[in-house]
């Protein structure tokens, strides 16, 4: 599988680096605004394509797929070029900055038959997929209230706190908090409110969010850009509890029972920084025709944005640059 990458920074670079191990996945192009950092990362990482025009990107016949590793505000214009030269598109999260944005690139890609989705690296690590398999087979009981927390002080990062960006923590990291509530639950919750401290730029620097179940369920998020925390989750089930260490990274799951005894560790593989996971399923998905993924089904994506969209109209925090 060839990859072309649109953007240079962070997310892109520790994936090409994360991606280096891996045979048949080969990082085949990249694009930066800037053709002098394109260049530099092409010799640095042995790229044989590099441009500053995202269309000479697209037209390569060579590269399979995109992958779009820019600032939120940009992943919808960027999703959208790929598409239109009949990429197949993974993009780093939030797919876009709303509902409405990822329906109409799910549309486009469906409508040109090119697999979409949405690198929530978090949803491929073995450690995340056990709390599936824990939920069917019983060994906590049901489920009935998960407590999320996430976080650092990301104030010195651009990105984090500039609202055109579509910064703050809640599009930034509070979606993987929602995510695993996703997982754990369910999208019916029957009541939820949240509380938020936003920041001189605009953005929410953090927040609190909670949510009631009809199975007398509930759940209690926390994300923050302003302070180090604990980045852990606990799952509460009616015969014992699950400590997942790292909300977004998914290091370790341990299962405790009933007397608080430890019964079960899940950890991820050592030698994988777990970035690998995702695109290892996008080249199964590509060589079978798949158009989506299993783990982060188009569904899970839009069920995201769509309370990210409903939070923020609550606190009336929209991106300049966007439709919401
Ligand atoms: N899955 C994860 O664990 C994870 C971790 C971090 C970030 N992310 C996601 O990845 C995305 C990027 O985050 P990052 O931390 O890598 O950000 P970053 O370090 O600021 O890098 C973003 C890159 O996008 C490019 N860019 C900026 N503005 C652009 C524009 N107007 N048009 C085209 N390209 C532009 C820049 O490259 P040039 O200046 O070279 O063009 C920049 O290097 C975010 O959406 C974030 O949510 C995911």
């Amino acid at each position: 599988m060839n990859i072309g990458i649109i953007g240079s920074g962070n997310i892109a670079r520790t994936v090409i680096k994360a991606l280096e191990k891996l045979n048949d996945i080969n990082i085949s192009g990249i694009y930066s605004r800037n053709i002098e950092n394109a260049g530099q990362l092409s010799r640095q990482f042995d790229i044989p394509f590099y441009t500053d025009s995202i269309e000479k990107l697209c037209q390569r016949k060579e590269i399979d797929v995109i992958y779009i590793a820019t600032p939120h505000i940009f992943h919808f214009e960027h999703c959208k070029k790929a598409l239109s030269y009949h990429k197949n598109v993974i993009c780093e999260k939030p797919m876009t900055i709303n509902a409405e944005d990822a329906r109409e690139l799910i549309h486009i890609a469906q409508t040109n038959q090119c697999f979409i989705g949405e690198a929530f690296w978090t949803c491929f690590n073995p450690v995340f997929q056990q709390i599936k398999a824990i939920k069917k087979n019983g060994l906590i009981g049901d489920f009935k209230s998960l407590i999320s927390n996430i976080g650092g002080n990301g104030l010195a990062t651009p990105r984090l706190v500039d609202r055109k960006l579509a910064g703050g923590a809640l599009m930034d990291i509070g979606i993987y908090n929602i995510n695993l509530m996703y997982e754990v639950f369910d999208t019916q919750f029957i009541k939820n409110t949240s509380t938020w401290i936003q920041g001189e730029s605009g953005v929410d620097l953090q927040h609190n969010l909670v949510f009631t179940f009809d199975n007398q369920a509930s759940a209690s998020l926390s994300a923050t850009i302003q302070a180090k925390t604990l980045n852990g989750a606990v799952i509460s089930g009616t015969n014992g509890y699950i400590l997942i260490d790292h909300v977004s990274e998914c290091n370790k799951l341990e299962v405790y029972n009933n007397q608080r005894e430890l019964i079960q560790v899940v950890a991820k593989e050592p030698n994988l920084t777990g970035y690998e996971y995702e695109f290892i399923k996008l080249k199964e998905c590509l060589a079978s025709g798949k158009l989506e993924f299993d783990e982060m089904p188009i569904e899970r994506t839009l069920n995201i944005l769509k309370l990210t969209d409903q939070i923020r109209q609550e606190w009336q925090l929209d991106f300049p640059s966007a439709s919401t």
